[in-house]
């Protein structure tokens, strides 16, 4: 047996490349895919929606859905009370799309021509190769599979081309939809975050939800 400070025997190091129990080693996240990725935010193509960062020409759109509190009910935000709130909400957007932030892309459904609303990475931990979702959409546009669309494309790109490998959403559990989209997305429930954010005057529980590249690479062909 080999005593703390003896000098007796070493233990075996295990072979590069792998691990303690000699599986091979998973690849370390790189920090660096995140430099430039939002000051150059790609479009992401889907049957009926285009994905693509917000402009100033977009504040109306954004107005249109943002402005109505339903669509604010379960958000952090507040519904926007007149057009100066959403063009305050698109130029922080497109200062941190040139700061190279965190922001969000503008969905614009191809029938409508127009952004309904919008999704993206609300956190990033490349170190980690772990990100956060969020979203909001248009009234009118919802229960025809529009933002589960979305995310499935979002989800797809962090895994193939972002190095993700986690991606959460959370959402309050009366958010039934917001639930849904998770799951039809491919996340699976890991628990509740009893009272983790105090918003709109109360302390709020959020559900966790979370899909991991293993996870997406096994049942990505099979799904609707
Ligand atoms: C949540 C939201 C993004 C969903 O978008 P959507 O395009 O309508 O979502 P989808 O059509 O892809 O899927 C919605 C699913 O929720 C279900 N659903 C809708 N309302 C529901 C409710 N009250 N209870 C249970 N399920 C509900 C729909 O039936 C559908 O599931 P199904 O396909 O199994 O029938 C949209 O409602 C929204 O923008 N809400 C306001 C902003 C918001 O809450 N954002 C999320 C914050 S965490």
């Amino acid at each position: 047996m080999t005593m703390h400070g003896s000098n007796g025997p070493k233990e075996p190091e295990h072979p590069p490349g792998t691990g303690r129990d000699g599986q091979p080693a998973e690849r370390a996240p790189d920090p660096e895919l995140r430099a430039g990725f939002f000051r150059n935010l790609p479009v992401l193509e889907t049957a009926r929606l285009v994905l693509r960062p917000l402009t100033l020409d977009d504040v109306d759109d954004v107005y249109r859905y943002a402005s109505d509190p339903e669509v604010a009910r379960y958000t952090t935000w507040e519904a926007h009370r007149s057009l100066e709130d959403s063009r305050a909400f698109v130029e922080a957007q497109v200062q941190a799309y040139e700061e190279d932030q965190i922001a969000p892309w503008a969905m614009v459904l191809r029938e409508a021509g127009r952004v309904i609303g919008t999704t993206g990475f609300v956190a990033w931990a490349p170190r980690h190769a772990r990100a956060e979702l969020g979203y909001a959409m248009g009234r009118s546009y919802w229960g025809r599979g529009l933002m589960t669309e979305a995310v499935r494309a979002v989800v797809a790109y962090g895994f193939t081309r972002m190095g993700l490998n986690r991606i959460e959403a959370r959402c309050i559990p009366e958010n039934r939809a917001s639930a849904r989209v998770m799951e039809k997305a491919g996340m699976r429930y890991e628990g509740l975050l009893r009272e983790v954010m105090y918003s709109k005057g109360r302390f709020v529980d959020l559900c966790l939800y979370a899909i991991l590249r293993r996870e997406w690479a096994v049942t990505r062909e099979g799904r609707p």
